[in-house]
């Protein structure tokens, strides 16, 4: 039988719905995550890396996955991508205790180098995205944020659907899908394609400009 390796056949589906809890608050949330099987991503990661921030926060921050350095600490952004993204913040004007922070997928997806000493960063599929989007939803109905942003393609696909692109749909506010309480997202760029950019300058530059634009809309 075709399977992924992980005891499911290809067309069985990938879902974090049974994992989540019928009720509680982010705390009861985040333990179950812990505990998450939705996907087969949580086999090679440390663990489940659960939003953090203020409960009551005005802005929610969603980034792509864990990174390597996250999945150590089970905290989002803690690595380079998130000190950019910390330095970013603060030019914009934006509190970190305003803030909640997460990510559109849960556990970190990785490759290993030849020497399968360094994990290095694989982007989750539409289908794990998919899976992991309850954990995501719940937070959006917990926090109750007046705005999203959403940093990268992964975010943006998850939150605006499928054919969602980072170059054309960035930068201004408009009505969350789904969300049927007023809320309303921005997309920009992610910090980590900022590290990798050649024009690393501009594209810094336009994050800022973008997390400016999340400012006044609030
Ligand atoms: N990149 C992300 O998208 N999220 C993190 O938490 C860290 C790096
Ligand atoms: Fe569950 Fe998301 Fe982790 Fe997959 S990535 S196991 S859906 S928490």
């Amino acid at each position: 039988m075709a399977g992924d390796g992980d005891g499911r056949t290809a067309s069985e589906a990938y879902d974090a719905t049974p994992y989540l809890p019928g009720r509680g608050g982010l705390p009861a949330h985040r333990r179950a995550a812990a505990e998450c099987r939705g996907c087969p991503l949580h086999r090679d990661a440390t663990g489940t890396v659960f939003g953090r921030g203020a409960a009551d926060a005005r802005l929610m921050l969603v980034g792509e996955q864990p990174g390597d350095q996250e999945d150590r600490e089970g905290v989002p952004f803690v690595g380079p991508a998130g000190r950019l993204l910390r330095r970013a913040l603060e030019e914009a004007g934006i509190a970190e205790e305003d803030l909640y922070v997460t990510n559109a997928v849960k556990h970190f997806k990785f490759t290993r180098d030849e020497t399968r000493k360094r994990r290095i960063h694989k982007a989750p599929s539409l289908r794990e995205t998919l899976a992991c989007r309850p954990w995501l939803m719940a937070e959006l109905r917990l926090v109750r944020p007046e705005l999203v942003v959403t940093l990268g393609a992964t975010a943006g696909r998850a939150l605006l659907g499928p054919s969602f692109r980072v170059g054309t749909d960035r930068g201004v506010p408009r009505p969350l899908p789904d969300a049927g309480n007023g809320t309303r997202v921005l997309a920009t760029v992610h910090p980590s394609a900022v590290l990798r950019a050649r024009d690393r300058e501009e594209m810094y530059a336009g994050l800022v400009a973008d997390l400016r634009t999340a400012v006044d809309a609030l």
